[in-house]
């Protein structure tokens, strides 16, 4: 039996031993209690309260509404259910750029109120100061380099990054520096996959990509979008393993039509 499939909980550590061993890392996303726990118990490695629930959850077209307690309502949630997976919070916008106390303040809050394993904050070396600070406390920090959403008003797209050499060296040069601080892995979002590549070998920490091929230490989804919860949302790098949006509909469709023809509820399903 492989290491990732006998462990009783998934560590920081046990990430990195999979990446010595070559062992893929699986990651999606969850926010509520009812879906994190089907994909904690269906084996994924580790599950992200990403602030893409801003998008999802809340209906929000970007990540930046979402507060501090909203993530940290989802994060509780999560962790009740997560009995093997590590948890990984985001830390959402306006929480930790620019000031490290207030990052740390907000990454203390998210340990001590969600029982989560870790936080993952987005930036290089503009947010070096907030990622010490944070793994100053104890906290395992998880980067977040590449199509970062919290600062879709800086790129003003949400296009593939780094395909300039100079944004790719930034990239190349942040990832160094994000394990250089004591990261423990890297998001890498939507860049091209030969460069998601060679950061993946430059570095000794898990590489976790999401459109960013196949070449990295593993992949990440959004499970809504996986799952075809969501429909407008459809870049080249989504694979769609259900179609959840329609197949739910059907069922929603059918439940009015049983209410409205007195067919539910029949004999069996009354007292
Ligand atoms: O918030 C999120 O879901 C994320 C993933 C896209 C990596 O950060």
């Amino acid at each position: 039996m492989s290491v990732h499939t006998n462990v009783k909980r998934v560590t920081t550590h046990v990430l990195s031993e999979m990446k010595l061993r070559g062992e893929k890392i699986s990651m999606l996303t969850a926010y509520d209690f009812s879906l994190a726990k089907i994909v904690d118990s269906a084996g994924i490695d580790v599950i992200l309260v990403g602030d893409s629930a801003s998008n999802v959850m809340a209906g929000h077209e970007t990540t930046l509404p979402i507060t501090l307690d909203q993530m940290i309502y989802h994060a509780t949630a999560v962790v009740r259910a997560a009995k093997r997976s590590l948890v990984v919070v985001d830390l959402p916008f306006g929480t930790y750029q620019g000031n490290s106390i207030e990052a740390l303040s907000s990454a203390i809050r998210i340990m001590k109120e969600t029982g989560a394993g870790a936080v993952k904050i987005e930036g290089g070396r503009e947010i070096s100061e907030s990622v010490t600070r944070i793994l100053s406390a104890g906290v395992p920090v998880m980067g977040h380099l590449g199509l970062t959403p919290q600062s879709i008003h800086k790129f003003g797209t949400y296009v593939v990054r780094a395909r300039e050499e100079e944004e790719a060296n930034r990239l190349k040069e942040d990832a160094l520096l994000l394990e250089s601080l004591g990261c423990f892995g890297i998001v890498l979002e939507k860049i091209p996959a030969s460069l998601a590549g060679e950061v993946a070998r430059s570095v000794k920490i898990p590489v976790i990509g999401i459109g960013a091929g196949p070449q990295v230490d593993g992949q990440v989804l959004v499970l809504h979008d996986m799952l075809g919860l969501t429909r407008e949302f459809s870049p080249r790098f989504l694979r769609r393993y259900l179609n959840l949006y329609e197949e739910i509909e059907q069922a929603v469709k059918h439940y009015i039509g049983d209410v409205r023809s007195v067919d539910f509820p029949n004999e069996k399903e009354q007292y």
